[in-house]
């Protein structure tokens, strides 16, 4: 089922969309704001709420094609950003009515990848994470039973019951130090700097887990995508497992759109490209068009001479960049694949007339 043609909000529309209903549901809040200003203000919002219907309207139709199922999140924050405001309409009075516009905070993650990403993360390194914030759960309790210790005869009134001390050890351990609450004695202060330097610690940890994890993910998946690709170049069959492997590591996607121009005459050039999808034109006195499965660029790699020609996208064209570095690899791990390419290079050579 096609798109309905009123509903169609990309992604980046949804974004300002939200900005927008938000920043005015943030400038209803200042008191200064009344009369007239703040019935335009009402009518933005209004505005920002009937193109969430439509795109609400959208969804829901959508759902009925298969390969808009299960896209329970997109419905659910796409009902809830229409049903929330429609709800304080009705129920709430007065100035805090705006307030519920809020929900479309929510809006941003619908059809996020990068959501999805963080989810796989945190699916994938939950078993670290759980055991560091067990260990700051552990640092947090025996700061806060040390804290009462030392410190409960000297300041009753914030360290006199571990859960008074407990806001302590939480503001010191994150380095946050709001300074409302201060160790007064020796032992106290000494008890601080080693909460300080424990919260420094455990902080790192999470983020050194959090970036090697999005490290993996991100690598993980450009490695299904080449793989993916590689596949719909048939020179790459005749790999082993081991420099597919390779191939598949070294190889750089690119999507480049209709009619840009992907190299040109006279340049130098350190990487030549494979066509996964689409087509692409060759300015040679004969113009020469290469599709799916092709190469080209590999004259000026190997030669180390300019470009010889210019290349374009014929149509939207989905490559896969290999650099001179990787072609040495390749060169040694599949040498028929190194010389296919060499006498491709050569053929086309001759049949390029200098200009
Ligand atoms: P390079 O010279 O690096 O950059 C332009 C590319 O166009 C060139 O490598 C070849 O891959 C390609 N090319 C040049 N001449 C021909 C041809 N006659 N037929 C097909 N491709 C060509």
């Amino acid at each position: 089922m096609s798109a309905l043609p009123f509903s169609k909000i990309s992604a980046s529309l949804n974004v300002l969309l939200a900005a927008i209903g938000l920043l005015t549901v943030a400038a209803l809040t200042t008191p200064d704001i009344a009369g007239q200003t703040r019935l335009v203000l009402e009518g933005l919002l209004a505005s920002v709420w009937a193109a969430y219907v439509l795109q609400l309207i959208e969804t829901l139709f959508m759902q009925r094609s298969r390969e808009a199922r299960g896209r329970a999140l997109e419905t659910t924050v796409d009902v809830l950003a229409v049903l929330v405001p429609v709800i304080a309409l009705l129920f709430v009075r007065g100035r805090d009515q705006s307030l519920y516009c809020a929900i479309w905070l929510l809006k941003p993650l619908r059809g996020s990848t990068f959501f999805q990403l963080l989810g796989r993360v945190l699916t994938k390194e939950a078993r670290n994470l759980i055991g560091v914030t067990s260990i700051f759960g552990i640092v947090l309790f025996g700061a806060a039973l040390a804290a009462y210790i030392i410190e409960r005869d000297v300041q009753p009134d914030k360290f006199g019951s571990i859960p008074l001390a407990m806001w302590w050890a939480v503001v010191t351990l994150s380095t946050t130090g709001y300074g409302d609450e201060i160790p007064q004695s020796f032992a106290g202060r000494v008890l601080a700097g080693l909460v300080m330097m424990s919260g420094i610690g455990i902080f790192a940890l999470w983020a050194g887990i959090l970036a090697t994890g999005f490290y993996e993910e991100v690598r993980r998946q450009d490695f299904v995508r080449n793989w993916q690709l590689v596949a719909a170049v048939p020179l790459f069959e005749k790999l082993g497992s081991t420099a597919l492997i390779e191939i598949v590591r070294a190889l750089r996607p690119r999507v480049v759109p209709a009619g840009a121009i992907i190299c040109r005459k006279g340049e130098t050039g350190d990487q030549m490209f494979f066509i996964a999808e689409g087509r692409v034109s060759v300015a040679t006195p004969n113009p020469v068009e290469l599709g799916p499965g092709s190469f080209f660029g590999e004259m000026a790699l190997i030669s180390g001479e300019p470009r010889s020609a210019t290349v374009s996208a014929a149509t939207e064209v989905s490559l896969l960049s290999l650099y001179s570095s990787d072609f040495q690899m390749l060169s040694s791990s599949s040498p028929e694949i190194a010389d296919i390419i060499r006498k491709t290079a050569l053929e086309r050579r001759g049949a390029t007339p200098k200009a």
